[in-house]
């Protein structure tokens, strides 16, 4: 009982220092991505206005060669995972702030979810 009660209250804390992720449904996902495809692909080949996103889920940051990124994110030295991009889409300029990335952000956590599913495929 007390070991449950324990569990409960570091699962409590984890949900609180970062946004939970849900889990992602890939088909839904590339709805989703809609969002995204005025900038991005998943073209190696096409980096215009975003860089393109292929493999992009285990990819490091700023790491598209033809590529002209922010000083923000050429400094941002993370590597991103299903954690890192989750807590980036909720809000691109807390997480690097001064990003050249110019969209608000996708409060939704499903929508988030769905997306990164859908990105893995890619
Ligand atoms: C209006 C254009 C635009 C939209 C919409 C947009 N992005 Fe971006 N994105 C950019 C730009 C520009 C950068 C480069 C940011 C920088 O250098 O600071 C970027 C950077 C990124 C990066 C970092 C790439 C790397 O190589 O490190 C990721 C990941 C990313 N975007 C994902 C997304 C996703 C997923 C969406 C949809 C929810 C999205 N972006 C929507 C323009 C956009």
């Amino acid at each position: 009982m007390k070991l449950l009660i324990g569990l409960g209250v570091l699962a409590a804390m984890a949900a609180a220092a970062s946004p939970a992720l849900a889990a992602g449904d890939a088909v839904r996902g590339k709805t989703v991505f809609a969002q995204c495809a005025a900038c991005h692909s998943f073209n190696p080949a096409k980096n215009d206005p975003g860089p393109n996103l292929k493999g992009i889920v285990g990819r490091k940051s700023a790491s598209v060669e033809d590529y002209i990124y922010s000083g923000a994110m050429k400094r941002s030295d993370v590597v991103w995972d299903e954690s890192t991009l989750n807590a980036y889409l909720a809000n691109p300029r807390v997480v690097i702030p001064r990003t050249k990335m110019p969209f608000a952000g996708m409060p939704e956590p499903q929508d988030r979810a769905d997306l990164i599913a859908y990105l893995k495929t890619q």
